[in-house]
Formats: structure tokens, sequence, C-alpha cells
């Protein structure tokens, strides 16, 4: 068999059991289940306890994919984790789950890309898997959102919640897998969503901690509409890159940012609704953990099958955006 391109070989997910609803926010910000329901389809979102921390939900989402890839931590040769909420500055995040996992043969990095995070792991593990030179990498998107949202900021407060996804990528025969990824930045959006506190440039005091500079700020409208365009003309690249149209497609994982995003990007896709996944009532924007939490529940709920065209588009802070097509 040639085996030349790169594919998804397991994939896994985790949550924290705490559960943030609308109605615990509607007691704490100036807001109701009826706005946030309509303006974005969230319905509840789930919250770390504060002694839970990022990597270890990364874990339990990587021991779930590498055990359905059939493999051992040891076979991992490459750990991209793509989070904006690490569990400290230094090392990075991918290097504490390779500790905890004993993923001893891998090389480990984190990747910050915001939500299309888990894209730009896919599309980097792409060609090092096709050229050889990663046989197995694991690619995880990981976020503790919730650590860096100002509830008294009711414009972004609603939307985050935490979560973690992973996916084992691994050699597979030509026609399968990844058949088009691309990744995009354009940094002039910059103002549209950040948080300035603990870096060298906003620095950190009792000062910055007391305005909130660690909070995530972000125009939301001006966010929507770049959002909407970036991930329907990365799809239609990708599909084209592919050779493949809309009516190919099978699946369509759209990172989950707002319903109303899903809906507008759908529309203009011109695909079927039964055929894109959403679970942002129950969740809200998980950011890079998005899509892969949602393709683990698609697998798991039985909507994968073999050789499905599954569709994947994201985009975030940055702004960055991405988009990958890949047959199962
Ligand atoms: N409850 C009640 N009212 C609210 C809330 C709330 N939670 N939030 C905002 N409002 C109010 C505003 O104050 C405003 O009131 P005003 O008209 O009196 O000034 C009104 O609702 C409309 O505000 P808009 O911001 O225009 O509302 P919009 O319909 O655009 O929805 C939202 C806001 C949900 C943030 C939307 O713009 C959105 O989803 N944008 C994309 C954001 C996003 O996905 N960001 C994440 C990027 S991913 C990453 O990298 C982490």
């Amino acid at each position: 068999m040639a085996k030349t391109n790169a594919g998804i070989l397991g994939t896994g997910h985790s949550y924290p059991e705490g559960i943030l609803t609308n109605a615990d926010l509607e007691k704490i910000v100036d807001t109701s289940d009826e706005w946030i329901t309509t303006r974005t389809g969230i319905k509840q979102r789930r919250k770390a306890a504060p002694n839970e921390y990022t990597s270890q939900f990364a874990v339990r989402a990587s021991c779930e994919a590498i055990e359905r890839a059939e493999l051992k931590a040891a076979d991992i040769d490459l750990i991209l984790c793509a989070t904006v909420t690490p569990d400290q500055i230094l090392p990075s995040t991918a290097c504490l789950i390779q500790a905890q996992l004993g993923a001893n043969n891998a090389a480990a990095m984190d990747i910050v890309a915001a939500c299309s995070g888990f894209l730009y792991g896919l599309a980097l593990a792409d060609p090092m898997i096709r050229a050889g030179q990663s046989k197995y990498a694991l690619v995880i998107g990981a976020e503790i959102l919730t650590r860096y949202v100002d509830y008294t900021d009711r414009g972004t407060c609603v939307l985050f919640g935490d979560g973690a996804g992973a996916a084992v990528l691994g050699p597979v025969e030509e026609g399968r897998g990844i058949l088009a990824a691309k990744i995009c930045s354009d940094g002039r959006y910059e103002e549209q969503l950040y948080a300035r506190g603990g870096g060298t440039k906003g620095g950190f005091s009792a000062e910055t901690i007391a305005r909130g500079d660690h909070f995530f700020k972000m125009k939301g409208n001006e966010l929507f509409k770049v959002a909407v365009r970036s991930m329907t003309d990365i799809s239609r690249e990708v599909l084209d890159q592919a050779g493949l149209k809309t009516e190919d497609v099978s699946l369509f994982i759209p990172h989950q940012a707002n319903q109303r995003i899903t809906d507008a990007v759908a529309n203009k896709l011109d695909v079927d609704n039964s055929i894109v996944y959403s679970n942002i009532a129950m969740h809200g924007n998980t950011s890079s953990a998005s899509i892969p939490i949602g393709l683990d529940e698609c697998v798991e709920a039985g909507r994968v099958h073999d050789g499905d065209v599954i569709l994947m588009a994201s985009f975030g802070g940055g702004v960055t955006w991405g988009g990958a097509v890949m047959r199962w």
C-alpha cells in the first residue's frame, strides 16, 4: 500500500464536570437566557473548577485518541497543542502533556492561533507525515477560557467555555486523509480580540490585574463579519484545492463561535443544515478545542463513515483562519 497521505487514526475529547448555564449568568451579569439564546445559540458551557488546568483535559482527550488509534504513547513522535490558555508560560503545555502521557519519543510544542489552532496543527502535521518526518502526530486543542473571561463584561462572558479535543494523525493510503488544508492570518485585526496583560508589552502588576488587563476584550460585531467571510472563503478554497464541490461534503464541522455565524457560513456555502455539526448550545465557544471536540462527538455518534468527506473551517483572534478537507 502506498502510504502517502496523513489521516486521522483516532480522536478523543474531555470536558470539565462544572456547568455554567444562561440562568447562572443572569444572576451575575445584566443578560438574559433569551438574549444569549437568540443572539448566539448558547444555552450552557462547561467551566473548570479553580484547581483544574488545561493539560489535564488535554491528556484525557489524548489518551482516548491514542487508544482509538490502537497506538501507545511511545509511538507518538510529534505533539502539537493548540491553546491560548496554557497551564503556564514555560514550558509549553505540549511538553507538560508529553510528560503526563509518557510520550517520550515526541517533539512537543504549542501553537498560539486562537480558535484556528487545531486546524493550524493539522496543516503543520500533514506535510510532516507525508514527508516521513513524523509517523504519528498528536494534535490537540485545549482551553480553559473561563479563566480569562471578565464576568462583568456581558459581551464576552456569555460566549466561552472549557474543554479539550485531540486527534492522532498517521500515514494512510493516497486519496484518503487530509486532501487539502490551508491556514491564514492577518495581524492588522489584532484589536478585535486581545488580552494584553502578562506579556512583555503590557506587563503584569497589581494594577494590571486590578484593571483586568489579562481578560479577553472583543469587538464582537466586527469579528462576526470577518468570521463569516473568512470561513466561507477558506472552505471554498480547500474544496477547490481538493477538486471537490460542496455537494461532495458529508459533514461540515465549523468552529463553534455563534450559531448565527455557523448558519451564515452554511447558507453562503449552500450546504444543507443536516450535514452541519453544531454543539454550541451545550458548550459555547471552546476556541481551539471546538473542532476536535466536534469531530470526536461525530465519531462517537456514528455520524462519520468510511469514505466520508469532512470539511472543517475556523477563525479566531489574531485574526487567524483555516480550513481543511479530508476523506475519512
Ligand atoms: N446580554 C444582553 N445584551 C447584550 C449582551 C448580553 N450578553 N451582550 C451584548 N449585549 C447588548 C450590547 O450591549 C448591545 O446593546 P446596545 O444596542 O444597547 O448598545 C446589543 O446587545 C447589541 O450588541 P452587539 O455586539 O451588536 O450584538 P451582536 O448581535 O453582534 O452579538 C456577539 C454579539 C454575540 C458577541 C456576536 O457579535 C458574535 O458572536 N461575534 C463573534 C464573536 C466571536 O466569535 N469571538 C470569538 C472569536 S474566537 C477566539 O479566537 C477565542
